[in-house]
């Protein structure tokens, strides 16, 4: 039975509309992940955006639970069905049905289409929940309706947002096959295994904790479909069903050892970190030392480390890959476009960790030897500075030996980078956007219309005006900064890359324009009064001819990157300004001179070539089979603009050029690397590319004037050529300098300051001499060189440097035959000369 297609078809029966899953990477910036199937929904049940049609819909949403608030990771692999990455099957209402329908629906699918047997199933519901504990007697009997609080029974999305109570349904597993103390409903043991959560949202969670009703009680449902996918199939664990038993085949495959449930947490623990970590590249999340990448890497290295408990020493993650794709493609077919791309990362990052791993390893051993309770934290945090160990792997290791680490010496050892990471994804960090009266314009007038891909000037209407705190007001004036929404606008609002437009409204400086939930504003300063209602000449700024240029060159650029390195190329990110444009998008490694230069070139060719561009409006399905490349994990509306700029295809709802002759030509200025796996392409076109090639120029000429020459790259080398040779002379010079040469015992002994070549002065007195020790000290600032040397004498060099290197703050040491060191402190130069002397004549 294929349970996916089975629920969808399902609740498309009923009416609902079915979606496609988000990106795992939530356009929400409280939550680290997608860790539900509302999440995607979340702006709809706080009324924040107004509520579509048709208001019921339904999902099969990738989720990650992974830090944040519902963070399984720990579990993974010890339970029978936590997961750090699964699938939720669901079903939304907004403020159309609520419990009664709810509830009525699941029992249908459970019992009706699941066809579970009636007898093995009970449900949970909130103990103060009597309208919910009256509706499931009309399908269940009472005595298997069980009633708990808040702990069981209410859901929320994170510490913020929609919640409410919940009523739970459960499978029973059987008292043959789970007996213990805690295999009872509401207890912790899998006897009774929860399958679906049906939330009646009602709420609204502030960061006070305070709660407010939301506007209309809404529906959220969320079934994982490994747990029922293993019910279906008789499995007591959800690892034992067919979503996870090839990958924990092949895992035994490659450590060439049999799985056995009993003791085989780590192949489980491999099966199910290998999905998240296949999911969140092939979406475009990379390994990184903070935020959502840094929660990736510490999936993989734990990965990593219980495939090194299973006796594989070597890159392994990466070739289950292949696999992942074979189980999911079919469903989520970009897997196979990325299939090869993270391979390729999974590889690097694993050689990477694989490299410390057995050092980090030996060092926790060491120190585990010695841990009675509480493992130090500073060595938990020297093996993640320094051995790339993640505290929770650290603590991982720690609880399969029933020890504890002391976080709080590591958190104070992390705090600075902690701060860092923890800015990079929470909090929102933009009030405005939810204290603004953004809803109220929706509701009013709905989305306001972008005239400017044609115009540059316009004649429109103020709809409405709001000030700086984005409040409503009636006009603005006296030089206030302030926001216009007009009826149909030329000012295109920063999106898509694209920078927003400047420009003029009746006289008014635009300084920026930008999109606030699909409202496009423009930020003015009023020194002309403006006033809602109003008709305005709008006028957007020439710039707008450089930027479109920029933009168009970078689709061309992004054309040119797939093809000379290959499809996996994906858009990370760009920026598009009036001087430069930036693109950023996922390749594994640098990229090297010669295939900049080709991509250069394909640039320029393409735009010499000239091409007028071509919009078209299609349905996103039927833009996606033309071809046209779309952003992944981009919203896009149902409608979307195809463009075609010669070879290149994409969607797009920014401005670009008539012709790609009009971009002049193109530069790129800068190559260099973001984050893991990350690349960034920095460029210039048209008149920027013109003032790039004048400053080369410049630059060069500069360079001429220098070294009196048209040729100057002839003239550098012999530069180069003149201070090698100099330099040689020089060292040649100071090993002949003379020092002073004793005899004790037939053996010569050399003790003296020497400002030059030690090495080299060294070799030569053992060249001169048949027997003979040396030691040699220079400074240099305040700092102190030493070196020792000897030959068939029974003075250890090694020995002789690290007696005297204390003498002047340093250490050092080497072989019996020579030995170097450094110091710090010149001041005691003298004394360790006499020291060296005294220890030579007190040995020989
Ligand atoms: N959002 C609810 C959950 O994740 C359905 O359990």
């Amino acid at each position: 039975m294929d349970i996916r297609k089975e629920y969808l078809d399902f609740f498309k029966s009923k009416g609902h509309e079915i979606m496609p899953s988000s990106p795992l990477v939530p356009d929400d910036a409280s939550l680290l992940f997608t860790n539900a199937g509302m999440v995607p929904f979340k702006s709809i049940f706080t009324g924040d955006v107004p509520r579509p049609t048709p208001p019921i819909r339904t999902s099969c949403q990738t989720c990650i639970r992974a830090g944040g608030k519902h963070n399984d990771l720990d579990n993974v692999g010890y339970t029978a069905r936590h997961h750090t990455f699964f699938e939720m099957l669901g079903n939304f209402s907004f403020g159309e049905y609520f419990k009664k329908e709810a509830i009525s629906y699941a029992w249908e699918f459970v019992t009706g289409v699941l066809k579970l047997p009636v007898e093995k199933l009970y449900v949970t519901v909130h103990e103060k929940d009597d309208e919910a504990y009256e509706l499931w007697q009309k399908h269940i009997a009472k005595d298997r309706i069980y009633r708990f609080g808040d702990h069981d029974n209410f859901w929320a999305m994170g510490d913020t947002g929609p919640c409410g109570p919940c009523s739970e349904i459960f499978y029973d597993q059987g008292s043959e096959h789970f007996n213990g103390p805690e295999d009872y409903m509401g207890g912790d043991g899998d006897r009774f295994l929860e399958i679906w959560n049906l939330v009646f949202m009602q709420y609204e969670r502030a960061s006070d904790g305070t709660m407010t009703r939301l506007p209309k009680p809404s529906i959220d449902t969320g079934m994982g479909l490994e747990r029922v996918t293993a019910i279906k199939e008789g499995k007591f664990s959800n690892y034992d069903s067919s979503i996870f038993m090839p990958l924990i085949d092949e895992v035994a495959n490659l450590c060439k050892k049999p799985y056995k449930y009993e003791t085989g947490a780590s192949y489980r623990v491999i099966s199910d970190h290998i999905r998240s970590v296949t999911f969140l590249l092939a979406q475009g999340v990379n390994f990184d030392k903070e935020g959502r990448g840094y929660v990736l890497r510490r999936i993989l290295r734990r990965a990593v480390r219980h495939g090194y408990l299973l006796g594989i020493k070597e890159p392994f993650m990466y070739k289950l890959v292949d696999e992942v794709v074979e189980l999911m493609g079919g469903h989520y077919s970009y897997l196979n476009d990325k299939k090869d791309y993270v391979k390729e990362l999974i590889k690097i990052e694993e050689e990477r960790f694989l490299a410390t791993i057995a050092a980090g390893l030996e060092l926790f051993n060491e120190e585990l030897a010695k841990t009675k309770e509480i493992f130090s934290g500073e060595v938990a945090f020297k093996l993640y500075d320094t051995y790339g160990f993640p505290l929770d792997l650290t603590a991982d290791m720690l609880r399969e030996k029933n020890l504890s680490v002391d976080e709080a010496k590591f958190d104070e050892l992390m705090s600075e980078q902690r701060a860092r990471a923890k800015a990079s994804w929470k909090g929102s960090g933009d009030a405005a956007k939810e204290s603004g009266d953004f809803k109220s314009l929706l509701e009013e007038f709905g989305e306001n219309k972008f005239i400017g891909y044609d115009n540059l000037e316009s004649t429109s209407t103020v709809l409405a005006l709001l000030d700086s705190e984005f409040k409503r007001v009636d006009s603005l004036k006296d030089a206030k900064s302030g926001f216009v929404m007009l009826d149909s606008t030329p000012f295109y609002g920063q999106s898509g890359g694209q920078c927003g437009d400047m420009g003029e409204i009746n006289g008014n400086e635009v300084v920026d324009t930008k999109k606030y939930f699909g409202l496009n504003l423009s930020q003015i300063i009023a020194k002309n009064p403006i006033k809602v209602g109003e008709k305005v000449s709008c006028k957007v700024s020439l710039q707008r001819l450089e930027i479109r240029r920029h933009h168009s060159a970078t689709h061309l650029l992004h054309a040119a990157l797939r093809s000379i390195l290959g499809t996996h190329i994906a858009q990370a990110g760009s920026s598009v300004e009036a001087d430069k444009l930036r693109f950023d998008f996922s390749h594994p490694k640098p990229i090297a001179s010669d295939e900049l230069k080709k991509i250069e070139e394909f640039v320029n060719a393409a735009i010499q070539k000239g091409a007028v561009a071509k919009t078209e409006i299609m349905d996103i399905e039927e833009a996606k089979k033309s071809g046209a490349i779309a952003l992944f994990g981009e919203k896009y509306a149902d409608k979307v603009r195809v463009l075609t700029l010669g070879c290149s295809k994409e969607l797009c709802g920014g401005t670009h050029v008539e012709n790609l002759n009009e971009i002049g030509s193109f530069f790129i200025v800068k190559e260099s690397g973001v984050s893991a796996g990350v690349r960034r392409i920095e460029a210039v076109c048209s008149a920027s590319a013109v003032k790039f090639a004048n400053e080369l120029r410049k630059e060069i000429n500069e360079v001429k004037e220098n070294l009196k020459t048209n040729e100057p790259l002839t003239a550098i080398k012999k530069l180069k050529d003149e201070i090698k040779s100099l330099q040689n002379e020089l060292k040649n010079a100071s090993s002949t300098k003379a020092v002073e040469v004793e005899e004790i015992n037939g053996i010569k002994v050399v003790v003296a300051k020497f400002d030059g070549d030690i090495k080299s002065k060294i070799d030569d007195l053992k060249n001169q001499f048949d027997k003979v020790v040396v030691f040699l000290a220079s400074t240099k600032d305040d700092k102190v060189s030493l070196g020792a040397g000897s030959k068939n004498t029974n003075i250890k060099a090694g020995e002789l440097v690290k007696a005297i290197a204390p003498i002047v703050g340093g250490g050092g040491g080497g072989r019996d035959d020579f030995a170097t060191a450094g110091g710090k402190d010149a001041s005691k130069l003298e004394v360790a000369l006499n020291a060296a002397k005294q220890f030579i004549s007190e040995k020989i």
